[in-house]
């Protein structure tokens, strides 16, 4: 039977927690407690709703996209999680957690429910949480409060005794899901069609082409890179990573987000015309051998369903209601909404930049829900607001719900681990090396931080979100 969960009043010393959180939000707008809208009431349910149903990534903003045969499955949450209530699941995960004290590290990522984070030893972003595991080596297990492929990378850079698990198997990302490696491997024998030799050097000593994958991949794709060359990069050096791939290679295979990979070649000044789109049902992506030839990037034909929802009448209005409003989106924006936008940047780039602006800024972000939403909760000397006016989290990072950590962390106090992610190492020995040559081309602009610290500012992203609040106030 399909139920509602309730909604619970918050504790009187936790205003900013029930403002931030999301939850909240979709109930009290699902139960007309409330203005607003959301993209389907079925957020409003336990994600358990979804675990056993037709394969899907569940409700939120991928609800449309074709999740693959295959994609892992969770298993029945047993029922004394799917009936406890928010303050019982909170009490819960806290006895549990200090039980196990030292032996377990909870990372949550910034897209995570506020009711999840809130349990967090350290936030951040993807590549941020993946070194914070390391930080912990005397951890036993390591609950990556995140999606999939964030899990595997964790489990490639930890160390082999430590488990990491995902508290709810489903929480894959549709946007990974859109490259897999059978369709990559397919691309990359047409390519050798077209260009020959993959290995073979012109007179610069650069390869035809490199291939390049965001860090949102499978460990398996990562493999792929890394044993043809290539190199991983996420959304806070996509610039470097090319231009590292650009000296040793006359083109870039970029893949799964077409986005990034076509806002990031933008602005280094590779033409449009110089970037064809590669859609693997189609002979040689689509493209004829003359525009291959021609390619400076080829574009898998990715995207990512969070970030197709922003758009540039979004920002219109937003500037026709918040004169002096300064947007920033993140780079998984199509190219239209990131050249409207005053700035474009990671999930930590867009932290950094609110922690740096003056008090009295308005801000209106372009990126998933729940840290909008809590950036707006734990700044509010500013005025911080979602471009998209409808509340619509990312399926995947939304199946993470307090019922699941409680489970997993119970589990581990009984000596149990379930959920645990394990990269098989033929493919985590090749993936490390393309992981490598991006740490190699440029070391981390952030150390990871403890859960409701400020961010330290070092760095390229920090500098730059310096620069995008300092022009918050036309400095
Ligand atoms: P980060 O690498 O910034 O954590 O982003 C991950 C992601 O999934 C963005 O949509
Ligand atoms: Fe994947 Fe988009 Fe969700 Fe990020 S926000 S995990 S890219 S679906």
């Amino acid at each position: 039977m399909s139920t509602t969960l309730p909604v619970t009043t918050p504790r009187s010393d936790d205003a900013t927690r029930a403002a931030a959180s999301v939850d909240r939000s979709i109930r009290l707008i699902t139960a007309g407690a409330t203005r607003g809208e959301t993209c389907t009431p079925d957020l409003a349910k336990g994600p358990w709703e979804f675990d056993r149903g037709p394969a899907g990534y569940g409700p939120g903003s991928s609800m449309g996209d074709v999740i693959p045969t295959g994609s892992p499955r969770q298993g029945a949450l047993p029922e004394e999680y799917r009936r406890a209530s928010d303050a019982e699941l909170d009490e819960r995960i806290r006895a549990a957690k200090a039980t196990l004290g030292d032996r377990v590290v909870v990372l949550g990522h910034f897209y995570q429910r506020d009711e999840v984070v809130q349990h967090a030893d350290f936030t951040g972003d993807s590549f941020q949480l993946a070194n914070a595991a390391k930080t912990r080596p005397d951890a036993e297990a390591i609950v990556f409060c995140g999606v999939h492929f964030m899990a595997e990378t964790a489990d490639m850079l930890s160390r082999p005794d430590q488990a990491v698990i995902l508290p709810n198997l489903a929480a894959g990302c549709s946007m990974a899901d859109m490259a897999d490696t059978s369709s990559v491997e397919e691309c990359w024998e047409q390519l050798e069609e077209v260009y020959g030799d993959l290995t073979a050097t012109d007179a610069d000593g650069r390869v035809p082409v490199i291939p390049v994958t965001y860090m949102n991949s499978s460990a398996a794709l990562k493999g792929f890179v890394g044993r043809n060359g290539g190199i991983v990069c996420t959304s806070s050096n996509a610039t470097t990573v090319l231009e590292w791939a650009f000296e040793r290679g006359q083109r870039v295979l970029f893949f799964p987000d077409q986005h990034l990979g076509r806002n990031t070649a933008k602005a280094m000044g590779v033409p449009l015309e110089a970037m064809p789109m590669w859609n693997p049902r189609k002979p040689l992506g689509g493209s004829t051998t003359a525009e291959l030839e021609d390619a400076r990037v080829i574009l898998w034909h990715g995207f990512c369903s969070v970030h197709k929802r922003f758009t540039v009448d979004q920002i219109e209005r937003a500037r026709a209601d918040h004169p002096g409003v300064q947007v920033i989106v993140h780079p998984e924006c199509p190219m239209p909404v990131v050249d409207a936008a005053d700035a474009s940047g990671s999930t930590d780039f867009i932290v950094k930049a609110i922690q740096a602006a003056p008090a009295g800024s308005t801000f209106a972000i372009g990126t998933e829900i729940n840290l909008v939403q809590r950036l707006a909760a734990e700044h509010p000397e500013h005025e911080i607001f979602c471009l998209d006016p409808v509340v619509c989290p990312c399926s995947t990072m939304y199946r993470i719900h307090p019922g699941y950590l409680a489970w997993v962390l119970e589990e581990l106090v009984a000596g149990r681990v379930v959920n645990r992610i394990e990269v098989a190492e033929d493919v985590a020995e090749p993936a490390r090396v393309a992981l490598e040559r991006m740490l190699a081309a440029k070391p981390p602009a952030s150390v990871p931080v403890p859960a409701g610290s400020t961010i330290a500012a070092a760095g390229d992203a920090a500098a730059a979100a310096a620069d995008v609040a300092a022009s918050a106030v036309g400095a």
